[in-house]
């Protein structure tokens, strides 16, 4: 398989941002050309941002899977597309090849057909990191029906608002997962979703730790029987689902500012084309490298760069179950090392918690075999970056620092890995066919280098964001309606003297948490459930090895007894509530807030105490009460 939209050199780069400015249509019918379509699209777009309504390869008819699999059976039938390393070291590893993992998809398509899964249904995902959670995710895919993937640190309490607002009636899950030291019982979990969703219908459970569960007669089935059962039934195929390129491929919910977590729509076609070109274009991947990224299939990131951009370039993912430090910190070296990987993707987070390790984990292994490392998830400081390019690149391999997110499908910011140049802690130039805006506070473009201001773009791709589920009007106020006519992306971000783009972080209530992203309205809202807390205050501090850490101030009614034991049940609430990913680090007790004549909470003020800027606060004279500042400062954990 070669690429032939794939950027070789610098000019080539600027040749085709060039055209893709120029005649957007014309560039991305072309990138388009090189996949398998049932039938060719009408017209390349149709959009505007005011609705938003944005269409890509309109009356364009394919299915990913098609294009993930089938396609590949005649020339890469053999290859390897999925190496699968167990969390346990010792456990033997398995390697899917494209016919074997093509079988496996056709099988549980049958499966959720025979189901009762239609076109369209909406099947929801929450597995430990198996092959099989990839398999589902194609198999859905296969059918027309509609994936919505739950990451397994989220608790039952959020399972349940995700299932009611994007009305699954089908699950699929595993008995339990293992993840580093951890057994975590998802079935279970998933049994306390489903007290308060009663529409649910079936829910298929994947053998992985052999830790007890209760299967509830007629609507829990083990896996291993479904796939036993389409086997007897003869038929070992499963035709695609024809799909239009606009049909909704999946739903991932991520936080906001506001409310409850959102489910972003993704559409087939413009999400494939977009994840296959930037996977080519970003890793600079060539047929037959290892591509190894760390992420969970829970995580956008884990969609576009463990799935379907690889996949349906015909490449080789490594899918690992467990953790970077377990058993020890050499893990993922030990991985490199094991299967030789080529392109290595991780986020910040991972490296800083590597890096206090020391070397010794990093000097026992053989990384010869890696030609690219990337970044994604949040900024990554300088210090990290060079540790990444000396210890682990050994200062030979480019490192693409990638800036996207969950509503962009795909990696919009980023260096290309030796063709284009990098900056460290710089996600450097937009890939072709993105526009970025950096605007003031009053939406005026700040034109020219050397400016910083809010990052937003304005033209679509084919990746972005189509809807949120179910409330499309909330996609619009959210992303579309602060700066009419463009695509605000929540982060703030510099350009410098050379043009060079510089992410500097959130401009909104939201916090990035080990590169999980969490709103602090949710978290208030899952503190103040708990009984005691009158109200609540949440903000981000930096955190060494997380990027940000949670800190809480609580007014408590109820002072009696041992405040740290209090700590630990608001803690707990919390995870109950959302989950163990929202647990916060810092809970301060505090009398009173900084509220404004009319009771808006000054969140600046907590934000600086919290990041221990305690002798510049600045001005405080708009506050009810300021004397509660004092009080709060002395407090500070
Ligand atoms: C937010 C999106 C994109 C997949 C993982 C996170 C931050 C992401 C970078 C980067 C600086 C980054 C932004 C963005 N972010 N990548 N390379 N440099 N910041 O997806 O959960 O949707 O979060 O992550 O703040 O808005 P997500």
């Amino acid at each position: 398989m070669s690429y032939p939209f794939q950027i070789k050199s610098i000019e080539q780069y600027h040749a085709a941002y060039k055209k893709s400015v120029a005649d957007p249509e014309g560039f991305w019918g072309e990138v388009a050309g090189s996949f398998y379509w049932r039938k060719r699209w009408d017209k390349v777009l149709d959009w505007n941002f005011k609705d938003p309504d944005i269409k890509w390869f309109s009356g364009g008819k394919l299915n990913i899977t098609e294009n993930c699999l089938d396609r590949h059976l005649g020339t890469l039938g053999n290859k390897p597309a999925i190496i699968w390393e167990s969390n346990d070291p010792d456990e033997h590893h398995r390697v899917l090849t494209y016919r074997d993992l093509y079988q496996k998809v056709v099988q549980f398509a049958n499966v959720l057909k025979n189901n009762g899964v239609k076109k369209g249904d909406r099947v929801c995902i929450y597995m430990g990191m198996v092959p099989e959670l990839a398999i589902a995710v194609l198999a859905t895919a296969r059918i027309g029906a509609v994936h919505s993937v739950i990451f397994g640190g989220f608790s039952a309490q959020s399972i349940a608002d995700r299932l009611q607002d994007a009305q699954s009636e089908f699950i699929v899950t595993c008995d339990g997962a293992y993840r580093g030291n951890k057994d975590i019982p998802l079935k279970s979990v998933i049994d306390d979703a489903l007290v308060q969703c009663r529409f649910v219908k079936k829910v298929v459970v994947l053998t992985r730790t052999r830790i007890p569960v209760s299967m509830i007669k007629g609507r829990d089935l083990w896996w291993e029987d479904e796939i036993k059962k389409v086997e007897t039934m003869g038929n070992p195929d499963c035709p695609a689902e024809e799909m239009n390129a606009e049909d909704p491929l999946f739903i991932l919910y991520t936080s906001g500012s506001t409310g409850k977590p959102k489910g972003v729509v993704h559409t087939c076609g413009g999400y494939m084309v977009y994840t296959t070109y930037s996977f080519v274009n970003v890793f600079q991947y060539n047929p037959g490298d290892i591509h190894f990224c760390t992420a969970d299939i829970g995580w956008i990131t884990g969609h576009s760069y463990i799935v379907y951009g690889p996949l349906c370039a015909g490449a080789t993912s490594v899918l690992f179950e467990g953790v970077p430090t377990w058993p020890d910190a050499g893990r993922f070296w030990d991985i490199v090392d094991k299967y030789k990987v080529n392109v290595l993707y991780t986020a910040p987070t991972a490296i800083r918690s590597l890096m206090s390790y020391g070397l010794g984990p990093v000097h026992s292994h053989d990384l010869s075999s890696l030609k690219v490392l990337g970044s994604v998830g949040e900024p990554i400081n300088e210090e990290a970056w060079h540790w990444y390019d000396e210890n682990i690149g050994k200062g030979k391999c480019p490192i693409v620092d990638t800036w996207w997110q969950t509503e962009t499908g795909g990696i919009l910011i980023s260096n290309l890995a030796g063709v284009t140049p990098s900056k460290a802690s710089y996600a450097t130039w937009p890939l072709p066919g993105i526009q970025p805006v950096l605007v003031d506070e009053s939406g005026n473009e700040l034109e020219g280098n050397g400016v910083s201001g809010n990052l937003c773009i304005k033209f679509p791709w084919p990746s972005i964001i189509r809807t949120t589920y179910n409330d499309h009007e909330r996609c619009r106020t959210n992303y579309f309606a602060t700066y009419p006519g463009m695509y605000f992306t929540g982060d703030g971000c510099l350009r410098d003297e050379s043009g060079y783009y510089r992410i500097t972080g959130r401009v909104d209530d939201v916090l990035n948490v080990s590169g999980h992203r969490i709103g602090t309205a949710e978290v208030e809202n899952a503190i103040n459930m708990h009984a005691g807390v009158i109200e609540s205050a949440v903000v981000g501090y930096p955190h060494d090895i997380k990027g940000q850490g949670i800190y809480v101030y609580v007014i408590y009614g109820n002072t009696h007894g041992d405040e740290n034991l209090t700590r630990q049940d608001i803690a707990q609430t919390v995870s109950r509530i959302i989950g163990p990913i929202a647990r916060p680090d810092k809970i301060q007790f505090v009398s009173g807030l900084p509220k404004t004549r009319s009771g808006k909470i000054m969140r600046r003020i907590l934000r600086k105490i919290a990041e221990g800027e305690i002798d510049n606060i600045g001005d405080t004279s708009a506050l009810l009460d300021p004397s509660v500042v004092e009080e709060i400062k002395k407090g500070r954990l």
